[in-house]
């Protein structure tokens, strides 16, 4: 049943990120013709914005060393559909245009900790790594978007204050990204500190128009923290099919929330997402039998054929 709520967006743009966060913390390595087919049917499910995969060093993420095949497999995005990849550095994106990739996005850390973990630099050292990327990437005509990890808490440091997140994330977008993504990487966040969040970022002058919301689940959080960034303006929300992944350099980064979750949420908010629910399921259900494990997404879970 469809029942809105005053003060919501009519429409919302998922960010599908479940190829990339999904499949990168995954213990099996899925062959590159399953990722595309997962890809495949994602976009035929009604996600326009499809993060596909990382061109990372591949021995950081040996589950997506397979970028190139990946793509080359891949069938062309819509007019108007997204396929943006993970590109750290210089070397990644020669990597991304030579393979006709035209949005990528840059992944910086709130936190020293987790920029040492996952980027073995300083925070200082990453934003250096990342301008000149960010600057060739604006040259060639790309889509720039940025990721701050570690926006609501951090598994080596705890609490992360709001103003340190907003110093990253306003000196990221400055290089002139498009979109910055706030990541809760490790889920930890609730309603009122993701709004206060918000309310900052777009204080520092980050158009709420120019922000997305990224959760994991580890804590049951993210669902709500959805609900009170909707609240406070944004209109695009990264969510992974079934629930998969999570981060390989966070302890306890569990599963990013489930599109399955979020579109039964914006649909029965009377929310358009352009998904098609049944269709993602099935999608979920059947790359969980190639992973090996069942979805940890509830919804996947609740519209399951019954056995008989
Ligand atoms: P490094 O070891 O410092 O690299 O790693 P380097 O610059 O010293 O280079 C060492 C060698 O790696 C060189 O080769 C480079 O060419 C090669 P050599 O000359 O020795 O033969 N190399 C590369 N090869 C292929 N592709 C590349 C590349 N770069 C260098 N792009 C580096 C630095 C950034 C490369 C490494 O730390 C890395 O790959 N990190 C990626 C980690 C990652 O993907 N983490 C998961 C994603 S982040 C996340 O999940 C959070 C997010 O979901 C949001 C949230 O939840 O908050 C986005
Ligand atoms: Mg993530």
């Amino acid at each position: 049943m469809r029942v809105p709520l005053d003060g919501l967006p009519d429409r919302v743009e998922i960010y599908e990120v479940g190829p990339r966060d999904g499949l990168q913390n995954e213990k099996a390595i899925v062959p590159a013709d399953v990722k595309a087919e997962f890809v495949a049917r994602l976009a035929d499910a009604g996600l326009r914005t499809i993060e596909t995969t990382s061109f990372v060093h591949p021995k950081w993420v040996p589950q997506l060393a397979d970028a190139e095949e990946l793509l080359a497999a891949l069938p062309p995005a819509a007019p108007g559909a997204r396929r943006p990849v993970l590109v750290p550095n210089e070397r990644g994106l020669e990597r991304a245009l030579r393979n006709g990739v035209t949005e990528i996005a840059i992944f910086g850390s709130a936190t020293e900790s987790f920029a040492r973990r996952n980027l073995n630099r300083t925070v200082d050292e990453s934003i250096a790594m990342f301008a000149p990327v960010v600057e060739r990437a604006l040259a060639e005509g790309m889509w720039v978007r940025a990721y701050v990890s570690m926006a609501c808490g951090d598994p080596w440091e705890g609490d992360v204050p709001i103003d340190q997140v907003v110093r990253v994330a306003t000196r990221m977008m400055d290089l002139g990204c498009a979109q910055l993504s706030i990541g809760d990487t490790i889920g930890v966040g609730t309603p009122g500190q993701v709004t206060a969040l918000i309310e900052a970022l777009v204080a520092a002058g980050i158009g709420v128009d120019r922000l997305a919301v990224h959760f994991h689940d580890t804590y049951g959080q993210a669902l709500a923290n959805t609900l009170a960034a909707l609240r406070a303006g944004v209109t695009t929300v990264d969510a992974s099919a079934g629930g998969i992944g999570g981060c390989p350099f966070a302890e306890s980064a569990t599963g990013n929330l489930a599109t399955e979750d979020l579109v039964w949420m914006l649909h029965g908010l009377g929310i358009d997402t352009g998904v098609d629910l049944a269709a993602l399921a099935a999608t979920s259900r059947w790359m969980a039998e190639r992973l090996g494990r069942p979805s940890p997404s509830r919804v996947v879970q609740a519209l399951a054929p019954k056995e008989q």
